[in-house]
């Protein structure tokens, strides 16, 4: 844990840092050559790690989604960890962009943050000013957002803490929606190369990680790629438009098992579904899938970018979805915010500077995790407020070859979580 105790030191004294360097060198033989080169090379370049979080809207990881995103496996999974108990602690897009944006659960939100809560006056006034942009931006990084924010954000302003801002208006679409790009609304229409959704966000944030490098060689960069697939409206790019012809992964044990007297009301009154259900069920499942091609394109993109510029190896990149998504189980014919494991559980993966790749790790993280381990990443004080927890050290002592030994921190990890629902 020295490392991170150091680079939060750094970053609170930041006038200081070329003392504490010397401080380092001098007390180089407590560490490993390896190390010790390492933090040598960081403290030189004096620059805290780039964050990118890539966030999907309604992917669920039990009915097979990540089957479309063999590119993002690639990046992700293979050279990165995968959080194999990954959830999300209000099964609803927006509470569940509020608590990741806030780290906290949603009933310490003072208003539950759905339908006319989202993005309302009390949000702005009480949450917004706290979420972890605001932290990272005072703390020096060069924070940008792109894609879906609140379903309900309307445009007319730009939230605090970000210094690039290009936000879909209201919910998701991939064509005829509007952006509020840094204050200034955008109104897009349906031609697939200047308007496709997904690729805006892929190359509007590309540029930008570009030109801040290019502006500002020595400040980190926090982005954040919002994606709305795999989310209804679900258009495919034309070139995915016929991919997965056949697709049968969402047909699980527990797809049309109804209905289900041992569960809760709306389960005891939803019967077995009819064909013309089932066949929208595949059709749902294709043209999800399809959508998330072009995810898979963004997450290669950016990976490249990264390789480019040299900066892959002091980058973190995160991809996770917002919450699951129910095809056809218990009956349901489509949707999420049921307190089950299809609605609940999220594809999670990290990858960066010492974390494992290839390994799974069984450990339970949650969406309200995600504020408090970019803090801990920057260097940057936790707020005693957030719920979640950072996440680093669990990737600092798991390996898959060695998977009974973890430290004392990792042991007093949790257990349990609360999954809320109003
Ligand atoms: C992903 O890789 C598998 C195994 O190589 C292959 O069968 C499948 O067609 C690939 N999927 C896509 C969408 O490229
Ligand atoms: C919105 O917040 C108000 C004030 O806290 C509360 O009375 C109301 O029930 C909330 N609405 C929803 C849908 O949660
Ligand atoms: C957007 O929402 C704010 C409240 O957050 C409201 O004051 C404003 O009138 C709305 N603007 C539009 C264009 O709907
Ligand atoms: C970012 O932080 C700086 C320094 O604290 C502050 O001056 C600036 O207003 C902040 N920018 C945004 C967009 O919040
Ligand atoms: C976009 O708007 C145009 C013109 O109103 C309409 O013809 C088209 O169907 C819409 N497309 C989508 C995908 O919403
Ligand atoms: C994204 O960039 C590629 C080239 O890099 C371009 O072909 C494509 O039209 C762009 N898409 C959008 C929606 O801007
Ligand atoms: C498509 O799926 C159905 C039902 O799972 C199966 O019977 C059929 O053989 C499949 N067709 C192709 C072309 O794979």
């Amino acid at each position: 844990m020295w490392r991170c105790h150091f680079s939060r030191i750094m970053s609170r004294w930041r006038p200081v840092t070329l003392l504490l360097f010397l401080l380092v060198s001098d007390g180089s033989m407590y560490l490993s050559g390896q190390r010790e080169r390492s933090r040598l090379q960081k403290s030189r370049r004096d620059i805290r790690p780039n964050i990118i979080l890539f966030l999907t809207d309604d992917q669920d990881i039990e009915l097979g989604s990540m089957l479309a995103m063999n590119k993002t496996k690639r990046i992700m999974m293979q050279e990165g960890t995968h959080f194999s108990n990954a959830f999300s602690t209000t099964p609803m897009c927006c509470p569940s962009r509020s608590s990741i944006l806030t780290g906290k659960y949603v009933h310490n939100h003072h208003t539950y943050t759905n339908n006319e809560n989202c993005s309302s006056p009390s949000w702005q006034a009480h949450h917004e000013p706290h979420s972890f942009a605001v932290h990272l931006n005072n703390s020096g990084y060069r924070t940008a957002f792109f894609g879906k924010y609140l379903n309900e954000y309307n445009g007319s302003y730009v939230p605090p803490g970000w210094k690039e801002w290009v936000a879909l208006v209201k919910n998701s679409r991939f064509y005829n929606y509007t952006l509020c790009r840094n204050g200034v609304r955008e109104k897009h229409g349906m031609e697939y190369p200047k308007d496709y959704l997904t690729d805006i966000i892929t190359n509007d944030s590309i540029n930008y990680f570009r030109m801040s490098k290019r502006l500002y060689p020595h400040r980190p960069v926090m982005m954040v790629l919002s994606h709305v697939a795999p989310h209804g409206p679900e258009d495919a790019a034309p070139q995915y438009s016929t991919a997965f012809s056949n697709s049968s992964q969402h047909i699980t044990p527990s797809y049309n098992y109804a209905p289900n007297p041992d569960k809760h009301w709306i389960l005891r009154y939803t019967g077995p579904m009819k064909p013309v259900h089932m066949q929208f069920t595949n059709l749902l499942q294709r043209r999800r899938l399809q959508t998330l091609l072009s995810v898979d394109d963004s997450v290669e993109k950016v990976y490249n970018m990264l390789v480019e510029m040299a900066e892959l190896d002091n980058t973190y990149l995160i991809y996770m979805s917002d919450h699951g998504y129910h095809i056809g189980q218990f009956g349901l014919v489509k949707g999420k915010s049921m307190p089950y494991e299809f609605d609940i559980r999220v594809p999670f993966y990290i990858r960066g500077p010492n974390v494992e790749a290839g390994a799974i790790n069984p450990h339970i993280v949650l969406n309200i995790d995600i504020a408090p381990t970019l803090l801990d990443i920057a260097g940057v004080d936790i707020p005693v407020d957030m719920d979640g927890k950072s996440i680093l050290k669990l990737l600092d002592t798991y390996r898959p070859m060695n998977r009974f030994h973890f430290n004392k921190k990792a042991k007093a990890w949790r257990d349990s979580f609360l999954v809320e629902r109003g």
